[in-house]
């Protein structure tokens, strides 16, 4: 088991803490040393009260003391103050080590999940609100980590020091020590729903404000096209009004967090001042004056170390939404699992589509309905249509980006559904509506993944989408940068980009949507002679409005609202003097 899907198996938001010590599991050494260290440096803190104590009762009471002891305590102050330089390092350095690497791990776990979600996934959530839990939220598990695992202990550690040494010197008072905790629980116990419900609105505002922010630079150029900047402004402004007054919301209840957990405690810490005081005054009890300046002393890193806790939880808070919100991720169920599932090493390219119905999340009607068919290896299966009528669903069943939601797909005789579509797609080539070009050289967006290829086939592939007239005329060649800091490509050059990548992969199965859509009539039909080739030895699947593109295909299936209307060759169906003729008609 690799360590990203050790994650998502493990991945609980509901029990942060748990998962917290899930996300350190390799780390635990580096942990332990870092806390280790921290309380070493922070052994100032605790030794301070007793060697002032100390030093105090020597001065109050000369005799039977000797300067040679003042000295000693004085040096041994000066030492613990002095480990600070290394031990502080040492800590820093094995902490930073953990979480570096917990960070790292986090993230590949976050981007391999984002790998293997379904596209459905994507539409409901915008770049804009993954891109803030894949940078915002493993940020604040880091503060988190410093938060639990450093802070935490020392301050038990501190807690600790000062009940041992009041209960060897002043055992009874340990009871006004034991009343500052239940106090604490209370205050605790208030704070913590209001703090997590304003960190998690305050969270979903920034992913909003965030998805918001990457919308708009997107639109910039349709903004500016149709000068509604102003509109786009208030847009953006509501989503950071939002923002600013969840931050607001957040910042206030921290802010009565902190100031009601340290005016509790102090003013506790001077009842006990003034209660030892006053035992020391009237010589009760037993209680020197070196007695007094300890136990306020303790009682104060003792108040101040809850009053810490205290200060903490709204770190704690926030880190513990951010463990939910990237729990979205992976705890998420829409993975496309290809587990167990059949896996191919050759494909015929046979396709039998069984009554095959598909609906969208969330809508009503049938995207897709009642699709029965059969393709043979080979053949080339053209699917036109009105606009919205379901070409590209269809097109996306096959891909098995979407699943039927009746009905089954076929290939070769087996249920799509069965199959490792990871393997599957090796041995298909798509070429979208829309082309997705990378920044890169044009080489590398053409070799995608098949970088291992010759260059007599990528030099074939590139004549064949006829591309290689453009491609020589760029400043650098196939090495030319494309881009968004590079050389921009019209919509036609990238169409054939995208259509030399689907060639270099020799595919059995070709997908095209709307392939030759933008290109001019002569590149067009340099390309469809091209394309034709290509179709003959390989199940092609093509979508297209342009009648010119179809001419060739074996069969074409005319759809009308996710059903078939109409099935047959151009001829035949021209002269059923049906749909398609009407549609071929107002094309020409
Ligand atoms: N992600 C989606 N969620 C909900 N409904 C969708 C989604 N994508 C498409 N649809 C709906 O499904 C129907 C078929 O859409 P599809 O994209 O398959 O049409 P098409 O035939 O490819 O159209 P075009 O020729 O314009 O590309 C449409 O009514 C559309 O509104
Ligand atoms: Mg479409």
């Amino acid at each position: 088991m690799s360590s990203s899907q050790f994650l998502q198996a493990k991945y609980q938001s509901n029990r942060p803490f748990r998962t917290l010590i899930v996300l350190y599991r390799q780390d635990w050494g580096n942990i332990g040393r870092g806390m280790g260290f921290y309380c070493l440096k922070h052994s100032p803190e605790w030794l301070r009260p007793l060697i002032v104590a100390n030093i105090i009762d020597i001065i109050s009471q000369p005799e039977g003391h000797t300067l040679r002891e003042l000295c000693l305590n004085g040096a041994v102050l000066a030492a613990s103050i002095l480990q600070n330089i290394p031990t502080h390092y040492l800590h820093r350095q094995y902490m930073s080590q953990a979480i570096r690497s917990m960070e790292s791990q986090l993230r590949m776990a976050l981007s391999s999940t984002l790998q293997q979600l379904s596209l459905s996934f994507y539409h409901r959530n915008s770049t804009g609100s993954l891109q803030s839990k894949l940078l915002r939220d493993v940020e604040a598990i880091q503060v988190l980590t410093n938060q639990i695992f450093q802070f935490l202990p020392s301050t038990l550690m501190t807690i600790g020091v000062a009940v041992v040494v009041t209960a060897m010197r002043v055992p009874w008072f340990l009871l006004f020590f034991a009343a500052t905790v239940p106090i604490a629980a209370v205050l605790i116990r208030i704070l913590r729903q209001p703090l997590k419900e304003r960190n998690h609105a305050l969270r979903r505002q920034m992913e909003t404000m965030s998805a918001r922010l990457i919308e708009m630079i997107k639109l910039i150029p349709l903004t500016r096209a149709h000068g509604v900047e102003t509109t786009e402004m208030s847009k953006t402004e509501s989503r950071l009004e939002n923002v600013r007054q969840a931050a607001i919301r957040l910042d206030s209840i921290n802010a009565i967090t902190n100031a009601s957990s340290w005016v509790t405690l102090r003013l506790f810490s001077s009842i006990c001042l003034v209660t030892s005081a006053s035992l020391a005054f009237t010589g009760r009890m037993n209680v020197s004056i070196g007695d007094v300046v300890l136990l306020t002393g303790y009682f104060d890193s003792l108040t101040m170390a809850l009053v810490q806790i205290l200060n903490i939880l709204p770190q704690l808070g926030k880190g513990f939404e951010a463990i939910g919100s990237m729990g979205e991720i992976l705890e998420s169920t829409e993975i496309e699992s290809n587990q167990g599932l059949v896996t191919l090493n050759r494909i015929r390219g046979e396709f039998l589509f069984e009554k095959v119905n598909f609906v969208y999340p969330h809508t009503e009607t049938n995207s897709i309905a009642d699709f029965s068919l059969k393709v043979e290896p080979g053949e080339t299966i053209a699917l036109v249509g009105q606009s919205g009528a379901g070409k590209s669903t269809l097109l996306n069943l096959i891909i098995g980006f979407l699943q039927p939601t009746q009905g089954r797909i076929l290939l070769d005789g087996r249920d799509l559904n069965t199959i490792d579509k990871r393997t599957y797609r090796r041995f298909i080539s798509v070429v979208s509506q829309e082309t997705i070009l990378f920044e890169g050289t044009v080489r590398e967006n053409i070799l995608y993944g098949r970088e291992q290829i010759s260059e007599d086939k990528l030099q074939q592939a590139i004549t064949d989408a006829n591309a290689l007239e453009f491609i020589s005329e760029l400043p650098q060649g196939l090495e030319t940068t494309i881009g968004e800091n590079g050389v921009k490509l019209s919509g036609g050059q990238r169409q054939r980009l995208a259509l030399a990548r689907a060639l270099i992969r020799d595919p059995r199965v070709l997908i095209l949507d709307e392939a030759t859509a933008s290109l001019d009539t002569t590149s067009e039909s340099l390309i469809q002679s091209a394309l034709e080739r290509l179709m003959q030895q390989r199940t092609t699947f093509v979508a297209a409005h342009r009648f010119s593109t179809i001419r060739q295909a074996d069969r074409i299936v005319v759809l009308s609202k996710g059903k078939i209307a109409e099935i047959g060759d151009y001829r035949s169906l021209l002269a059923n003097e049906g749909i398609f003729a009407q549609l071929h008609r107002l094309q020409l």
